[in-house]
């Protein structure tokens, strides 16, 4: 029996019109002060009006890196889905499917029907979202392969598949891309063959125009655009260069040091396209977050959260959240593919040693029983570049935690996949969730103007290694506190509770 997965909210704090569906919504939470020793609580209550245009767009997502493992097989993937493929493999018929898709396999408790039983929805149905079948891709990469050509190279899918595929991508070109060797590998220098030429302003100006004409010339309403391009090694953040809006204008208009990803970050933004940032490097240094926010464009980053450290994010919370005091934590990786090439040079690694590393520090400060002030565990991440893998990527973990009376537990892991496989679910989220939260404002009983979300889409987290935050907010990491947030927040613009998992009707007499 196929699931239904219409639903409407029955309540007088709904109104559902032909364009909007308004929710009144009453936020409950806490303010916590210090004082004389003594942490006083006191809740709180703030009366919000969400109101979500129903219209879906039709949506254009352009990939910095379309030539790429994840940037190909993204599009293979929304290809394969569209004209329902299958092929046969060695183990039976596989069919299109979006596995590991947050939106689209993952599924939301609506509450418990007249027998007790919890009854789930798709998340995809909780808002009106687009249909990830009706995007429509275009990109850039410094590579002229076209995509056809790219999913061979990545080597990700099934044969059966691709032949099935390349009459539909052949005609698929990435537009030439800004190409500046000092940022990524000089093992990838073979590939940049499709680069703009020109000084950085002209560049700019050249990404702002293929903006504009990949959003006409398929008439579009909206253009999101992701960054999957390699990993870059990170830039300096340095007064007068790039730390304000103003700065890093001038230092593009100057000729001056700007990252090939950062000078698409403010083509996107002048554009007023939303940008994400799927790779781990400083992308959206403080000048190209000042102009995000003086446009109202949303950013989000950083680098995709898929494999280990998706784990990482689970098990570490499940650890500390138990009590056990994690105190070593140690990843190796090995992969083939070009993104292990990339990762294979000092500079770029490091981009992603920094992001990796990050991920555990809010499981940590939530502690403090378990942690002093400063203590912190051992947290060490190796990658290293076996090209025989090629996207299966391996990694392999060890967790030691301290348990009670000097006890320890080590834990080890090893995991399988194929990298893109994992990544490309993840890109489609993004641009789903992006594109919803441009259809919600909201405001409050003390403020009445209605606004959007910060320009710093930090409801992004689940989906990032070293999520962005508005400055001043704490970091999240953990895996379900992040999913929480994005599902109560989309509940709470149908006029939803929070799930609170208590289920008190059944703990009753
Ligand atoms: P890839 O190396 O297969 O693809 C990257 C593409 O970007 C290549 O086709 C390359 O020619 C192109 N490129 C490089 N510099 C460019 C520029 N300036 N402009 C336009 N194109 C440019 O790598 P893959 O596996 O697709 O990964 C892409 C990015 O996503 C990497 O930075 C990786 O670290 C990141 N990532 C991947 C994850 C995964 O599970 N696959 C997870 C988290 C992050």
């Amino acid at each position: 029996m196929e699931a239904a997965t219409e639903f409407v909210v029955e309540s007088p704090d709904v109104i559902y019109s032909p364009e909007t569906i308004e929710a009144q919504y009453e936020y409950r939470t806490t303010s916590v002060s210090r004082e004389g020793g003594i942490l006083k609580v006191r809740p709180t209550s703030t009366r919000f009006t969400f109101r979500t245009a129903r219209q879906v767009p039709r949506l254009g997502v352009m990939l910095v890196g379309w030539g790429g493992n994840n940037g190909s097989t993204l599009t293979a993937a929304v290809l394969a889905n569209r004209l329902r493929l299958s092929w046969p493999t060695r183990t039976g018929l596989k069919e299109a499917n979006y596995y590991g898709s947050l939106t689209q396999a993952g599924t939301v408790s609506l509450g418990l029907d007249a027998e007790g039983k919890e009854v789930f929805v798709p998340f995809s149905s909780l808002l009106p979202m687009v249909a990830p079948d009706d995007l429509v891709f275009d990109g850039w990469d410094i590579s002229s392969l076209n995509l056809a050509e790219a999913m061979r190279r990545a080597q990700v899918l099934d044969w059966g598949l691709q032949e099935q595929l390349w009459p539909h991508m052949e005609a698929m070109r990435p537009r030439p891309s800004v190409y500046i060797p000092e940022f990524i590998a000089a093992n990838q220098s073979a590939r940049a063959d499709n680069v703009i030429p020109g000084t950085r302003a002209q560049q700019l100006e050249q990404i702002r125009r293929d903006i504009r004409d990949f959003r006409s010339s398929a008439g579009l309403d909206k253009v999101i655009v992701l960054w999957t391009a390699n990993t870059e090694r990170f830039c300096e953040v340095i007064p007068g260069l790039n730390d304000t809006a103003e700065n890093l204008l001038r230092t593009i208009q100057l000729g001056l040091e700007v990252s090939p990803s950062t000078l698409f970050a403010v083509a996107s933004i002048l554009e007023g396209c939303a940008f994400l940032n799927g790779s781990p490097q400083n992308t959206l240094v403080p000048g190209a977050l000042e102009l995000a926010w003086q446009r109202r464009v949303f950013v989000g980053g950083d680098d995709f959260k898929s494999g280990q450290t998706k784990v990482k994010s689970v098990l570490v919370d499940f650890l500390i959240g138990s009590g056990l005091k994690t105190m070593s934590i140690v990843s190796y990786n090995h992969l083939g593919n070009n993104d292990g090439q990339n990762l294979s040079a000092p500079p770029q690694f490091r981009s992603k040693e920094v992001s990796k590393s990050s991920v555990v520090d809010d499981m940590v400060h939530s502690n403090p029983v378990l942690y002093s002030p400063g203590e912190q565990p051992d947290h060490c991440v190796v990658i290293k570049y076996v090209p025989y893998v090629g996207d299966s990527k391996r990694a392999l973990d060890e967790y030691t935690s301290e348990l009670m009376l000097g006890g320890t537990n080590t834990l080890v892991l090893h995991n399988t996949c194929e990298d893109s496989l994992l990544a490309a679910p993840i890109m489609l989220d993004l641009a789903l969730l992006t594109e919803l939260c441009q259809r919600v404002s909201f405001c409050t009983d003390i403020d009445p103007d209605p606004q959007s979300f910060h320009p710093v889409l930090s409801l992004l987290g689940f989906l990032f290694k070293a999520p962005l935050a508005p400055p001043g907010s704490p970091v999240v990491n953990a895996l379900f506190r992040q999913r929480s947030c994005i599902e109560n927040i989309l509940r709470a613009c149908v006029g939803l509770p929070p799930q609170n998992h208590m289920l008190l009707e059944h703990k009753m007499e």
